[in-house]
């Protein structure tokens, strides 16, 4: 199969790409065959037997049936239906059939970003890394409502439900990165639940796998947060320059008195911030929905600290800091 892609599809790189297409391209041919042939026809006889104002003299003899025309009508259309359900049946089974040998990662879909848990124990967030040649299986499920894995170069496409496991996988046969969708509507982000595959050497993905549990040593905690903030997608709902998005900005937010939903206030400090990370319905900022997913699981206390460091390093005053025992009575008034 081609890998360069077509006017009906994108390049197909996985094992399974060039079943589908195969059977894709017949469909669509035949059907283009049998739409002309269909179409020509009825044109043709239109013309050819339109009324003629001395109809009357050529009217049809009254028509009975045709055996030779009949069986032929019958069986062309059920040698082609066969055909499209045995090669269909074929392809179905192999992308059903999980090989033995599969890498097993698990998927986990919530509003609005992908995460995903590799064997070895480490997490990553919108971005699946795989080797290339290796069949991979995927478990899936969702925190929240239906979403969809869709891997547009691999064919691979399936729901992730909430309370149900589902499976699927893939077998990458080149090097390079790959869109992943979310195919199905889940909500306001649903456009933004973009993520991606890297498909990279066995080699390069053992290096990588060891990097998972990189755990910010020789990095101070406010760059580890900062890498923290993109690299666990806190960056698709938290802007920093002030805008807002689903969730509020982070510049300026620590220190500062936010009005919450339930219409008490609250100062945000560094317990705040944990609390909305693990528990983040508790108390909503007025003016935003309540969204957020929990990061109970998917960040480590660590990883929390540095990204409290980060919001820290993003304040314009800080001169906060030296009041932070002060503010932390006024909260307490507040609460
Ligand atoms: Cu998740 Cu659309």
């Amino acid at each position: 199969m081609d890998t360069t892609g077509t006017f009906w599809m994108p390049p197909g790189n996985s094992t399974i790409a060039s079943e589908v297409d195969g059977l894709f391209y017949f469909i669509l041919y035949a059907s283009i065959i049998i739409f002309t042939i269909v179409i020509g026809l009825t044109t043709y006889f239109s013309i050819k037997y339109r009324r003629r104002a001395d109809a009357v003299a050529h009217k049809t003899d009254g028509l009975d049936h045709n055996l030779k025309l009949e069986i032929f009508w019958t069986a062309v259309p059920l040698i082609l239906v066969m055909i499209v359900f045995v090669w269909g049946f074929k392809t179905y089974m192999k992308i059903s059939v999980i090989p033995k040998d599969a890498y097993e990662i698990k998927v986990t879909g919530q509003k609005w970003f992908w995460s995903f848990d590799y064997p070895e124990g480490g997490n990553s967030v919108n971005e699946i890394v795989v080797p290339v040649n290796k069949p991979i299986k995927l478990l899936m499920d969702s925190k929240d409502v239906i979403h969809s894995f869709f891997v547009p170069e691999f064919r691979v496409k399936m729901d992730v439900l909430p309370n149900r496991y589902s499976i699927t996988w893939f077998e990458a046969t080149k090097v390079g990165d790959y869109t992943l969708y979310c195919a199905e509507f889940c909500g306001k982000g649903h456009s933004e639940m973009i993520g991606k595959v890297r498909v990279v050497t066995e080699e390069e993905f053992e290096k990588w796998s060891e990097d998972l549990a990189f755990s910010g040593e020789g990095m101070t905690l406010e760059d580890f947060g900062a890498k923290l903030y993109v690299s666990k997608a806190c960056i698709t709902c938290h802007k920093i320059d002030g805008s807002n998005s689903t969730g509020p900005p982070w510049n300026n937010l620590f220190g500062k008195e936010e009005k919450l939903s339930d219409g008490t206030s609250i100062i945000v400090d560094e317990n705040y911030i944990r609390e909305s990370i693990l528990n983040p319905m508790k108390k909503i900022t007025a003016g935003y929905q309540p969204v957020m997913p929990t990061f109970q699981g998917i960040l480590k206390d660590k990883q929390i600290d540095a990204l409290i460091a980060y919001i820290k390093s993003l304040q314009e005053d800080k001169s906060f800091i030296k009041d932070e025992s002060l503010q932390e009575d006024e909260s307490l008034k507040n609460e």
